[in-house]
This record gives C-alpha cells, sequence and structure tokens, in this order.
C-alpha cells in the first residue's frame, strides 16, 4: 500500500518526508481553507516544488459543473505539472466531467467524496485512476467505512477494473493498518494519525532501554563509532 499525506501544509508534509517513504500528497479545498492564503497556487506551488517530479499531487476542483470542472482541471495541470491528479467529486456532474477527460484528454483524475461502493464502481467505469472512499466520514454515517472499501477492492478485482483505491479520511491508524492487511493500493492519511502510524510508548521504551545499557558499559553518549576493533 502506498502512503499519501493528506495535509496542505508544506512544512509537515517537509517533515514526515524526512522520515516516512512517501508517494505524494493530496489536498483539498477544506485544507487548503486552513492556510491562510487568498490564492491556492501560493500553496500547492511550493508543495509541488518540493515533492519528486514522480510522487503525485491531488488538487480537486470547486465547480459544480461539468464542463467548468474539466476547465479547471486543465488550468491546474497547466499550472502545477506532470503527475498532478484532478480530484473530481463522484457524483453525476462529476461523472460527466470525467468521461470528458479520460476521451478528451491525458489528465489523470481521481474520483473523490465517495462513500458508497456503486459511486465508486461508475467513477472506475468512467476511467478514475482513484477512488477515494472516506473512511472515517463513512462511519460516522452509521456504516462501516473499512468494509465499504473492501467491498470496493471486490468490485474493482471482480470486474477488471483498473482504478486503484485511495483510501482516506483515517482517524487512526489500525483503519490504515486493516487496509493495508487487505492489500488496498494506497492511503492518504492526515500528518498527526501518520506520525502515530508506527510510534507508541512501548517502542521508545524499547529502544531508551537499550541504549542506556550500552551507555553502562561503553559511557555516556558514547555509539559504536567511538569503538574499534582491537588487534
Ligand atoms: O481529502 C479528503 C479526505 O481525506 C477528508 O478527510 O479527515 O476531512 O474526513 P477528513
Amino acid at each position: 500500500m502506498r502512503i499519501l499525506i493528506d495535509s496542505a501544509n508544506i512544512e509537515q508534509i517537509k517533515q514526515i518526508y524526512e522520515y516516512y517513504p512517501i508517494s505524494g500528497v493530496t489536498t483539498n479545498p477544506t485544507l487548503l481553507s486552513q492556510m491562510g492564503v487568498d490564492n491556492p497556487y501560493d500553496i500547492l506551488g511550493p508543495i509541488r516544488d518540493f515533492i519528486c517530479e514522480e510522487d503525485e499531487l491531488h488538487v480537486q476542483v470547486i465547480s459544480r459543473r461539468a464542463e467548468e470542472m474539466v476547465k479547471e482541471a486543465e488550468h491546474i495541470v497547466d499550472i502545477l505539472g506532470v503527475n498532478t491528479y484532478i480530484k473530481i467529486p463522484a457524483v453525476p456532474e462529476g461523472f460527466k466531467a470525467m468521461q470528458i477527460l479520460l476521451n478528451e484528454s491525458e489528465i489523470p483524475f481521481t474520483a473523490t467524496a465517495i462513500y458508497t461502493p456503486m459511486q465508486a464502481f461508475m467513477a472506475a467505469k468512467c476511467g478514475a485512476s482513484y477512488v477515494a472512499p472516506y473512511i472515517n466520514r463513512i462511519d460516522n454515517m452509521g456504516y462501516n467505512g473499512l468494509t465499504v472499501a473492501k467491498q470496493i477492492q471486490n468490485i474493482i478485482n471482480n470486474n477488471d477494473m483498473e482504478a486503484g483505491i485511495l483510501a482516506a479520511s483515517f482517524k487512526n491508524s489500525q483503519q490504515v493498518l486493516e487496509l493495508c492487511e487487505y492489500g488496498i493500493d494506497s492511503a492518504t492519511i492526515a500528518p498527526n494519525i501518520l506520525m502515530d502510524v508506527i510510534m507508541n510508548a512501548a517502542v521508545n521504551d524499547a529502544v531508551e532501554t537499550f541504549i542506556k545499557d550500552f551507555e553502562s558499559f561503553a559511557g555516556e553518549s558514547k555509539t559504536m563509532l567511538d569503538f574499534k576493533e582491537e588487534a
């Protein structure tokens, strides 16, 4: 499972890239609204420049009508360049826009705001590179987001469809792990959840104990670098 960062905060993105093998960044209008700028490209441009060209940047269109969504998609890709995936809501006008993009452009797109398997199925039929179920938001509606994601995976597999799942909207690292175990293609994860994926107090304690045990015979702040094999 590939991991992307669900954030528009360049400092958080840089911090996570430093530690984890990341395949890209997803943004949405809400995340952009939290950054305190007037021009979204003031945020998206530096993110695009920071991540490698082969990494994906997912950017959402705002328009409600299909033709305007397509124009927005072309405009976004003109500015942000290759490996920019256009997030299009999986609603009727979105499905129309997806088919126009599929037939008339090379622009890759991600079907977003997916709450039901049928939305995902339809988006995959429309040529979406990714379908993005919102795990936590589905849970909050009284359904099971993980079950929905797995159901979508089965639909894609059993219908020989090419879309990958880009699971989104997680509330904890256990949800990520369960989809990882199921072989879901990709997950986009908020920085605070991502930092918790590996970290826990027991692991830190174990590592600190190893360091203290070494220092107990080698001396404070000593490491393996401070010693050589004696002849
Ligand atoms: O980017 C869309 C999705 O990740 C939304 O997540 O946490 O706002 O439900 P959340």
